[in-house]
């Protein structure tokens, strides 16, 4: 299949762009570089040993987006581009209506003109809002806290609206858990420009020095350690799922909702263990008050991409925090 990758060129679109290649399809990278760095189309090219084909311009701009489609001959699009700070999007949720579902409908709309029905989304466990069951199945309700999760389930609703209008659409869409580690050859990873939000890449900078300390959220949960449960998933396993997931579409006929994630928790104190283990030194940690808006522990059941994709993790805790280690030394000569 010839694959178009929106924002193929940030955190998980290079990663499955490496996947696609080890599958044998021809991936095609759109992407602004608004949070991507110029240079890795070229580590895309060492890793996987061809030269990607890079068109660089902005998803919301349908001639931009029409002319990609035809001159490639694109059979089906990976639908990555959006802006991801949830903390931002409180702030600017103009920005991300614009970005994240204004960019959706006009790459839609290019892809039905030309014909071009088969899409995967890039969802998220945010679409539950608060959880009300664990593990989460994808029949669990579903919700919003902010304008970033807002974007996402209004995405997951335009996306029934136009399944059912027009059968053509096949449309697979993912709902990532908790995306973490670097590819093996530890060229291509997750680069936060700010102070990051999420647990890796913050202990990740407590490793290399940046940051003094993690801060734990609480250590007062209903957990088995006292601190917050999540469910981590290795970035080459749901590279993977996105192979999976085309390859089902095209197979089946049929579009699917599935959870990606290991159905695996694991603690705030755990994956300061592992990552300690990885970096070769104890990590300096502090125990602060709660975060509001935070919960006790958010996991997948991941059983059913399992049975509608073949999917299942790999990789475990330790490869995470070891390729994310081994990411972060490379990242430092570039
Ligand atoms: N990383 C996570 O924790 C996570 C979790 C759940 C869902 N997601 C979703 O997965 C997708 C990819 O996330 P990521 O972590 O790789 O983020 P990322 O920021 O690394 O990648 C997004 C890419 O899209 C590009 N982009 C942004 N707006 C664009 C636009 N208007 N036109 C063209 N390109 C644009 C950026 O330059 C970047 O390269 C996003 O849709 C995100 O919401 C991410």
């Amino acid at each position: 299949m010839r694959i178009l990758l929106t924002g193929g060129a940030g955190y998980i679109g290079s990663h499955t762009y490496v996947a696609l290649c080890a599958a044998g399809h021809t991936a095609v990278i759109l992407d602004n570089f608004s949070n991507a760095a110029p240079s890795v189309p070229e580590r895309l090219a060492q890793i996987t040993g061809t030269v990607p084909a890079v068109e660089t311009g902005d998803v919301r701009d349908a001639d931009f987006v029409r002319r990609v489609l035809k001159d490639h001959e694109i059979d089906a699009v990976i639908h990555f581009a959006a802006k991801k700070a949830v903390g931002e999007s409180t702030q600017k949720p103009l920005e991300y209506f614009d970005h994240n579902i204004g960019g959706f409908v006009t790459l839609t709309r290019a892809m039905a003109e030309l014909g071009i029905f088969k899409l995967v989304f890039s969802s998220s466990a945010t679409v539950y809002g608060e959880p009300d069951q664990l593990p989460i199945t994808e029949t669990a309700t579903r919700g919003h806290t902010n304008p970033y999760g807002m974007t996402k389930l209004v995405c997951e609703e335009m996306i029934e609206a136009m399944s059912a209008a027009d059968p053509r659409w096949i449309c697979g869409v993912l709902r990532y858990f908790n995306p973490v580690g670097a590819d093996e050859s530890a060229m291509i990873g997750e680069d936060p420009k700010d102070i990051p939000n999420n647990l890796m890449p913050y202990i990740a900078k407590v490793a290399a020095g940046e940051l003094p300390e993690v801060q734990v959220f609480g250590d007062d949960y209903q957990t088995e350690d006292g601190t917050g449960v999540r469910d981590y998933i290795h970035v080459s396993d749901l590279a993977q799922g996105h192979v999976l997931s085309l390859e089902a579409l095209e197979r089946d006929g049929t579009g699917h909702v599935v959870n990606l994630g290991t159905g695996q928790g694991v603690s705030v104190l755990e994956m300061i263990n592992a990552y300690s283990e990885a970096c070769g030194r104890p990590l300096p940690y502090k125990i602060a008050p709660r975060r509001a808006g935070d919960i006790a522990a958010c996991y997948a059941d991941p059983s059913l991409a399992k049975e509608v994709l073949g999917f299942s993790a790999t990789k475990t805790l330790q490869d995470m925090c070891d390729s994310s280690w081994a990411w972060l030394q490379y990242s430092k000569t570039v």
